[in-house]
């Protein structure tokens, strides 16, 4: 529904400039009117009416951003009405008082009184053109001081400007009219200069938005502590990797290790390689891939295990790293290019060391260009299983990944290796657990037909006492994952994707020759209000040590590292200008993430789980939630808790990959935790 509201001030922003350049024009050509050059009545009407008209959408915006106010709350608007209001109310006061009384009759119209007209009408045109372009360009989504001020000090200095100019051009006129030529050239060597300034400074803009040879992962000079205390400037060193650290108890991410020695109690290698792999429809890819199979070898262990895996890259010239999607493994072991590691190149190998501590289903992927490189195939499953497997002697296990690959004939939706329906033949009576997995950066919705069945964990964390449910649609955002658990009943079960134009289904039936059932209609699945309460460690008046709050936007367009794009951004900023968020070991900290974009935000924190607090301000009233990817829609504001217990640098990102790669990312830094990585070409470490 957020979408509605925003997509309506959009239009009526752009109508304000639109109108006000219209009503603009016209009362200029009052000037030449007054000695004349032109029909005084007409362009005094036009002029009228247009500043009525003007005013009356300008009110129109008021009502839609106080009705945003009123539905969505404060965080959707904080900036429309610090910024955005006064840049629009101001000169449409100034309108109403100097230059509507002047046109109410001609008499008002003396030269020497036009002035009065010209300027308050041309400030509400720059008013309305810097309101659209911070709407939509560069939104100030949490006001600071400078934006505060800066653009009504703008405002100001074009009306003085313009009060000079006006008052000295109408001077000139009422000497010497201009002729019909000169003016047509006049206009056109006006709208030369401004689209030669926008030219210029979209070049500029353009140069400066790339990223130098070498950058910190971690943004040193905005950093937000969350209203708990200010603690030393994370890494000040970090420009100057050879300087002494200050503070005294300073580590580099580099130390921050799993167990170094000792036999691990499972050990896995993955060969980083490019392969052309075969769908079930006969398609092949061009896929990246772990040892040479889509989705990667899964990696299955058990809760406690000390786990090795080496990483060799054959041959992904880009570099390669393996981030485990869900598991809070130690800082060195999480596998971000340019923050934990180098990217490994052809030829190296890396080796991660972690103890796995908590059961669930999780995944692994590269972390470098990951974007690019999650897309392209290098992901598979790691599952933790809990320590002692309670008879799971007649339990079914099933892993499943959704994946989107790109093809030269467009987007093709696999479930693991299949583009088309597979059947498997299962036992009635059989206990099922289905763990789905979407790698894809699409939120994908899944239903299982023909059965009832319970949500038994989300991202791995178990649901308290999860309810029968049938008939329901499973909303699984960019890394999440959901685990079903159903008893196969007599007749055959479909899992499939719905509303997607694939064929990539999973008929499950006693014979394994059942046909399938697609669900077409059903009630969108609430996590929020889904089993029932147990004890959480945190709840929404826990006293915390740091709060946050991340506010998502969608930027029109934007330059991004050399590129024009639309852009996403984190406080009103892209990477790597979003704020670092501080704290210390041991600290509370609660995050208010809210949604004011078109598009769905997978929200994953690294390192840590995050305890869902409450949804649109309302706290859960089903199991507690623990999640590492928090799916974010349209218009949503979600509070999440977690405590800070995993020292590091840890990476805040959209799993919508390519937002991340268009700036929706950010880090979560513990205080004194420096690395001696970079990204940026200098280092060929680019995470995203
Ligand atoms: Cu699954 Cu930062 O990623
Ligand atoms: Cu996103």
């Amino acid at each position: 529904m957020i979408e509605a509201f925003l997509g309506s001030e959009f239009i009526v922003l752009l109508g304000l400039v639109l109108l006000w350049g219209g009503t603009s024009f016209s009362a200029n050509q009052i000037k030449y009117a007054l000695n004349g050059g032109g029909n005084v009545h007409v362009w005094r009407n036009i002029t009228r009416i247009g500043s009525w008209a003007g005013i009356a959408l300008f009110l129109l915006w008021v009502v839609i951003i106080c009705l945003i106010l009123a539905v969505f709350g404060w965080y959707f608007v904080i900036d429309r009405f610090l910024v955005v209001l006064p840049l629009l109310a101001l000169p449409v006061c100034f309108v109403i008082t100097a230059a509507l009384p002047k046109l109410k009759n001609a008499a008002g119209l003396h030269p020497n009184y036009l002035v009065a007209v010209l300027v308050p009408v041309h400030v509400m045109l720059a008013g309305s053109m810097i309101a659209f372009y911070l709407v939509t360009l560069d939104v100030p989504a949490i006001p600071d001081g400078q934006e505060l001020t800066i653009y009504l000090a703008i405002l100001a200095v074009t009306a003085v400007l313009l009060w000079f100019y006006h008052k000295r051009r109408l001077a000139r006129i009422l000497l010497h009219q201009p002729g019909i030529l000169r003016r047509m050239l006049r206009g056109a060597g006006c709208t030369a200069t401004f689209v030669g300034v926008l030219a210029s400074w979209y070049a500029w803009s353009l140069e400066t938005s790339k990223f130098p040879g070498s950058l910190s992962m971690v943004n040193h000079e905005v950093v937000d502590f969350g209203g708990g205390t200010v603690l030393a400037p994370p890494g000040a060193q970090g420009h100057d990797h050879s300087q002494p650290a200050i503070g005294n108890n300073t580590v580099s991410v580099t130390d921050l290790t799993g167990p170094k020695t000792g036999e691990p109690d499972k050990r896995f290698t993955l060969y980083a390689e490019k392969k052309a792999i075969t769908l079930s429809s006969g398609k092949t890819i061009e896929a990246w891939t772990f040892n040479g199979q889509t989705p990667g070898p899964p990696i299955v262990v058990q809760a406690g295990d000390v786990v090795e895996v080496k990483l060799v890259n054959k041959d992904i010239e880009q570099g390669v790293t393996v981030h485990w999607h869900g598991v809070d493994v130690p800082n060195a072991e999480d596998g971000v290019a340019g923050m934990t590691q180098n990217a490994v190149m052809p030829g190296e190998s890396h080796t991660y060391r972690f103890r796995v501590e908590e059961a669930g289903s999780h995944w692994y992927h590269s972390h470098q260009t990951s974007s690019i490189q999650v897309q392209k195939g290098l992901f598979g499953p790691f599952i933790i299983l809990p320590e002692k497997q309670q008879d799971s002697g007649d339990m079914l296990d099933i892993t499943t990944v959704v994946h989107d690959w790109d093809t030269p004939q467009g987007t093709v939706t696999t479930l693991d290796a299949a583009d088309t329906l597979q059947t498997k033949a299962v036992k009635r009576g059989t206990k099922v657990r289905l763990r789905l997995i979407n790698s894809s950066s699409l939120t994908k919705v899944f239903a299982l037909h023909g059965t009832s069945y319970q949500v038994v964990a989300i991202d791995g964390e178990a649901i308290h006492q999860p309810g029968e449910l049938s008939g329901q649609l499973l909303k699984i955002g960019g890394g999440g994952r959901y685990d079903l658990v159903f008893t196969m009943p007599d007749d055959p079960v479909t899992l499939h994707l719905y509303g997607e134009n694939t064929d990539a289904t999973i008929v499950f039936s006693e014979d394994g020759r059942g046909k399938a059932s697609y669900l077409h209609d059903g009630e969108v699945f609430d996590p929020t209000t889904y089993g029932t309460p147990a004890p959480t460690p945190f709840s929404p008046v826990t006293s915390f040590d740091r709060e946050f709050v991340m506010i998502l936007d969608q930027l029109y367009l934007g330059n991004y590292n050399g590129k024009t794009s639309q852009l996403w951004a984190i406080n009103g900023e892209v990477f790597p200008n979003t704020p670092t968020f501080m704290v210390q070991e041991g600290d509370i900290v609660k995050t208010t993430i809210v949604n004011r974009s078109f598009a769905d935000h997978p929200m994953h924190l690294h390192g840590h789980h995050m305890h869902v607090l409450s949804k649109n301000g309302k706290p859960l009233s089903g199991s507690p939630l623990v999640l590492d990817t928090l799916l974010v829609e349209p218009g949503d504001i979600y509070e999440v808790a977690f405590l800070a217990d995993n020292p590091g640098l840890w990476m805040d990102h959209c799993h919508n990959l390519e937002h991340a790669a268009l700036g929706m990312t950010m880090h979560l830094a513990y205080e004194n935790v420096t690395t001696p990585f970079t990204i940026g070409t200098d280092s060929g470490n680019h995470p995203e």
